[in-house]
């Protein structure tokens, strides 16, 4: 499709919608809005503008729709799938500038809240208030809540509490039209109708702008411990992790991590901890609930299905300290890995049960395609980030050839009954590989949807599929 190229008079009148100050095309932010936390990748916008206010978000998507320019919303610029990548060049609308926590509703245990605040600034906002948000993605420190919802975001905590779609109330978004629109209502139930909320939970960007989120809040729970298990194999620490649920135990987190990954966080970290040597894989195992007793009672359990698979050594934190200084371990990982290596990274989920299927077929394929990986993530979501190292590939294998190593381990996730993107999404790094999951029937529904939504096809253009 051919877009309309972005030229002076075009600038002039974004200026002229969100001001002098929030238009912006020099070189430095050409670069910073080029890239996200995606591979290498780059992709220059011709123009970057920051809006303030709903109202000038929609004269933007008016003008642009009418003037048929693409338009990639961006959030914290964290995603891992390219998903706030112009591809087509055009704006990137950030949404930066929204950034208020308008309402904690104490009564109803709600919140309403912009799609540029930090995650982790609104967990602790409404913290202060008793309140948890759960949603705690590794990213938390610098992602926004809006990028969350356009990813249908996860992290260590969902085994327990849910994804972010068990908080999402009610959205209002902006069309490509310009029209603006609530989604549902603010209500723990919705049987109205086909649900719109849930329909932008994931969309990335491609069919609307969330301008306004509404979310559920729960109770904090008082208390919680965290264990590091160690294991001698990838495959006897993945098979723990489904014995643990069958006990009757459901832990706050379940996360797993193979050994080089954890040698290489130590290193960029600075985390001082040491490891049975014989270790090659980790589970890292969280509690919490209100009452400490049943939490202790509920780590013998979990000490005992570990013994019977072969575990070879339990840590317990004994401390607030040591307990930042593992969660430091497991959510920096991603970053480690990227200066490290160049890599690629495919986030992987099946049914739990399956994983130690999946990371022994993992390994093979590397073996067959000649790479190497660093495997770890949310084990008791069933959910594994699979970082591919380029290590001694060749430029022409690593380009090309890896392709099919990368398609061999999606058809066995999905032969396994599982998919593509956990939480990541598919952006426009796993496009390619929709095919795998869905029969073209299921992808022109997709496309039906967002020819509804976006019929000139200037939202986010070429992601998804
Ligand atoms: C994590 C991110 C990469 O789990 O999803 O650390
Ligand atoms: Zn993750």
């Amino acid at each position: 499709m051919n877009y309309t190229v972005v030229n002076q008079k075009i600038i002039h009148h974004f200026v002229k919608i969100a001001g002098e100050g929030n238009v912006f095309t020099d070189q430095e932010n050409m670069v910073k809005y080029s890239q996200d936390e995606t591979e290498d990748l780059r992709f220059f916008p011709d123009v970057v503008i920051k809006p303030k206010h709903v109202k000038e978000i929609a004269a933007i998507l008016k003008y642009c729709n009418e003037h048929h320019i693409p338009v990639t919303p961006r959030g914290g610029g964290t995603g891992l799938s390219g998903g706030a990548l112009p591809i087509k060049g055009g704006v990137v609308l950030s949404l930066e500038r929204l950034d208020r926590i308008i309402e904690i509703d104490e009564r109803n245990l709600q919140v309403v809240v912009e799609p540029g605040v930090i995650t982790e600034n609104l967990m602790n906002a409404v913290a202060e208030k008793g309140f948890l948000y759960p949603v705690d993605p590794s990213s938390k420190g610098s992602c926004f809540i809006g990028g969350n919802m356009a990813h249908g975001s996860g992290g260590p905590r969902v085994v327990k509490y849910g994804t972010i779609r068990e908080y999402v109330l009610n959205l209002e978004v902006v069309l490509p039209s310009g029209e603006i629109i609530w989604t549902g209502a603010n209500t723990l139930k919705y049987a109205s109708g086909y649900n719109l909320t849930q329909l932008m939970i994931g969309s990335e960007g491609t069919l609307g702008i969330i301008t306004k989120i509404v979310l559920k809040l729960i109770p904090q729970p008082k208390h919680n411990l965290l264990l590091l298990a160690s294991f001698p194999s990838n495959e006897d620490a993945c098979a723990a992790v489904s014995a643990i649920f069958r006990v009757g135990i459901t832990p706050s987190a379940l996360e797993f991590m193979e050994r080089k990954g954890v040698d290489w966080v130590r290193e960029y970290d600075d985390i001082n901890l040491s490891l049975n040597p014989s270790a090659a894989a980790f589970l890292l195992i969280e509690v919490d609930g209100s009452n400490l007793d049943l939490l202790f009672a509920d780590c013998e359990v979990i000490n005992e299905v570990l013994e019977h698979h072969q575990c070879l050594e339990v840590l317990f934190a004994d401390s607030a300290t040591q307990k930042e200084e593992l969660w430091r371990m497991r959510r920096t990982m991603a970053v480690s890995v990227k200066s490290n290596s160049v890599y690629k990274e495919e986030d992987t989920v099946v049914p739990r049960a399956e994983l130690p299927k999946l990371i022994k077929g993992i390994k093979m394929i590397g073996e067959k395609y000649g790479f190497d990986s660093v495997c770890y993530g949310h084990a008791g979501d069933g959910n594994l980030h699979v970082n591919i190292l380029k290590g001694n590939m060749s430029d022409k294998d690593w380009n090309t050839q890896l392709k099919e190593g990368i398609k061999e381990i999606f058809e066995l996730t999905v032969k396994l009954g599982g998919t593509i993107s956990g939480e990541h999404g598919i952006g426009l790094v796993q496009k390619d590989y929709m095919p795998i999951k869905y029969a073209e029937i299921n992808l022109n529904l997709m496309r039906g949807i967002k020819q509804v939504f976006d019929p000139k096809e200037i939202l986010n253009p070429g992601k998804i599929f």
